[in-house]
């Protein structure tokens, strides 16, 4: 298969990225990172979560957020809702899309929302309805798609079938998540291949946390099997409070940098998301998990 002319990045720092974070983040602080964001030219944002504040609680000023922020034309605010409480509290935020997230493992999905895959399954459907009279398009998470922190291995089947209810019961798009970042492109391209016999190659959205280091190597791979649609953190920001050890999502300044080399356009301007992601670097004290970020700041 050639390589996509476009690909859409979805940012996921201020969320992925940040729900981790032990140390207080002021709302303020969260609205300059999504305002940096749509200003360097991310098209999708995905801005907090309407979460249990008792499970995650980083996530727990997502409304102010999203009264906070300057909604840009032509820009997605989306947030993580795992249930109706949460979406009915999105919809009030004026979030304009959403997402519902389910485990492609039974141990991973009691963890991070207590109960099992079924349930979980179960639990979307009135999310769904509420959504559709509400003219709200849902996106789908399957994590622990190429690994599980404690079931190990995971067949892709077991992934397809999970992303085959995603999209049956209205998801637009399913993005798989390498949660804990295990996976190799040899891997990848095997569960994309399988996955795509359940859910259109265009539907589907690769998430890739990069504590092995194989996220870039993982997103080519993706690329090969015709997916278009990347999940990537500012900065290389985050990690699951229910996956110990792994670290953020791939960086968004690195994809850019490999996609620009591929000559795959994003609407994206590099310089000025270098400087949304040493801006949130420099208010959490953090190294920049950015290479491409790390070798231009020091080059300035
Ligand atoms: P539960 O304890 O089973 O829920 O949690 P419950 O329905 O029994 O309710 C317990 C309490 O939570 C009640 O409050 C509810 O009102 C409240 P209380 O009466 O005790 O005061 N509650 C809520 N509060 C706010 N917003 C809500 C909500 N729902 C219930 N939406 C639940 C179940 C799903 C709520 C919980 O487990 C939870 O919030 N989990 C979220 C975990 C999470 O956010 N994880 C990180 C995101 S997923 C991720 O990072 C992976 C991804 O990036 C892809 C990848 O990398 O693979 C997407
Ligand atoms: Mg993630």
């Amino acid at each position: 298969m050639s390589l996509p002319s476009s690909v859409r990045l979805v940012e996921v720092g201020p969320r992925d990225g940040l729900q981790n974070e032990k140390q207080p983040i002021s709302v303020s602080d969260k609205v300059r990172l999504v305002n940096d964001l749509s200003a360097a030219g991310l098209r999708y944002v995905e801005v907090g979560s309407f979460v249990s504040p008792k499970w995650v609680p980083q996530m727990a000023g997502s409304a102010e957020v999203f009264a906070g922020i300057q909604r840009s034309p032509g820009v997605t605010y989306a947030a993580l809702t795992p249930n109706l409480k949460g979406f009915e509290a999105a919809l009030e935020a004026k979030v304009e899309e959403v997402a519902v997230f389910a485990a492609a493992s039974e141990a991973f999905s009691q963890k991070n929302i207590n109960c099992s895959i079924a349930e979980s399954l179960q639990r979307f459907i009135p999310l769904m309805e509420a959504a559709r009279a509400a003219n709200v398009r849902v996106r789908g998470y399957v994590s622990c798609v190429l690994g599980c922190p404690y079931d190990g291995e995971i067949a892709p089947a077991q992934v397809a079938a999970v992303a085959r209810e995603l999209y049956a019961m209205g998801c637009y798009e399913v993005s798989l998540g390498d949660t804990i970042g295990t996976g190799t492109a040899g891997k990848t391209r095997q569960l994309i291949e399988t996955v795509a016999r359940e859910v259109p190659h265009h539907l589907l959205a690769g998430h890739f946390h990069d504590t092995y280091g194989q996220a870039l190597a993982n997103i080519y791979a993706s690329l090969l099997e015709g997916i278009s649609v990347f999940d990537s953190s500012v900065a290389g920001l985050g990690g699951c409070p229910y996956a110990k050890g792994a670290t953020g999502n791939v960086a968004t300044e690195d994809v850019l940098y490999m996609l620009q080399g591929l000559g795959i356009d994003t609407g994206i301007d590099l310089d000025r998301l270098i400087d949304a992601g040493a801006r949130i670097c420099e208010v959490l004290g953090k190294a920049n998990g950015s290479r491409v970020a790390r070798a231009r700041l020091a080059s300035r």
